[in-house]
């Protein structure tokens, strides 16, 4: 039986990916993002290395016409999405006292309200097939004072609990996925220096995505990536929060 995975932000960092893993695995693939060059360039690559069928969606998912696109493209009966990578995000730059209120609402939206979104246009299709999964990247911020990212990440976290908390038993599996650093284009699209933190604090993207994808089939409700901060999560709560919210690993407080 096919397969088919539906992921957003599938043009650059973790979402491209996360298209690569799925493929190997012989998912057939929606990819979503703004940049359509690049999500036809990695669609053109994956098809030819696997095989598999790619559609190309292209999307600014901040656009309310766009985004229900998407959602119609989820909820379609034909050639149904099994699984659902919402993955898409960015993060303000700015201190929080010195943001502009627009792009702090443009982050929490994307970060939010979009995952909220698209699950509730794939969740009835996936219910009457008894079976489905939704992987949100939300972010070890989302459990520590991080700024406004954490907070926006810690809703997509207690979304991800309660609908996996509900929809289980329907065959329907929901995981948040934390990372912690990881090398993408994330940091530097915020103008943030990768000397923020050690090298030996940045996790590689095809670590996180395999743990996601492992938490997943296992139908874990959360998994923290990679193996070093799962090592670091029983220390977290020891560090103060103003160590924490200094350390840019989303928006940034300092500054
Ligand atoms: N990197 C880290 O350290 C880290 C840590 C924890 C969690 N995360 C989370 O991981 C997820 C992926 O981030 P990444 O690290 O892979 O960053 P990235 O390399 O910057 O990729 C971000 C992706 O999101 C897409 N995107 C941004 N705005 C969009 C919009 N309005 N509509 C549609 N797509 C949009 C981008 O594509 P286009 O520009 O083509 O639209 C790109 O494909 C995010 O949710 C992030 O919060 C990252």
């Amino acid at each position: 039986m096919e397969m088919r995975a539906l992921v957003t932000g599938a043009s650059a960092g973790l979402g491209a990916e996360f298209a690569r893993q799925l493929s190997a695995d012989g998912f057939a693939l929606v990819l979503v993002a703004r940049d359509e060059s690049r999500l036809r360039a990695l669609a053109d690559e994956l098809a030819a290395a696997s095989g598999i069928e790619v559609e190309v969606l292209p999307a600014d998912l901040l656009d309310a016409v766009d985004l229900e696109r998407v959602a119609a493209r989820l909820a379609a009966d034909a050639r149904p999405v099994d699984v659902l990578v919402n993955n898409a995000g960015f993060a303000v730059a700015e201190a929080f006292h010195a943001s502009a209120i627009d792009d702090e609402r443009r982050m929490h939206e994307l970060l939010s309200w979009v995952p909220l979104r698209l699950s509730h246009a794939v969740l009835p299709g996936m219910r009457a097939r008894g079976r489905g999964g939704i992987l949100n990247v939300a972010s070890l911020a989302g459990r520590l004072p991080s700024g406004s990212y954490s907070a926006a990440k810690a809703q997509v976290v207690a979304l991800s609990r309660s609908l996996h908390a509900r929809y289980a038993r329907d065959g329907v599996s929901v995981t948040a996925l934390l990372p912690g650093f990881v090398v993408t284009e994330f940091h530097d699209r915020m103008g943030v220096s990768p000397d923020v933190v050690p090298r030996a604090g940045w996790a590689d993207a095809s670590s996180v995505v395999r743990d996601g994808l492992r938490a997943l089939r296992k139908r874990r409700r959360a998994v923290v990536s990679d193996w070093r901060y799962r090592l670091a999560l029983p220390f977290l709560p020891l560090v103060p929060d103003r160590l924490i919210a200094g350390t840019g690993l989303g928006g940034r407080l300092d500054g």
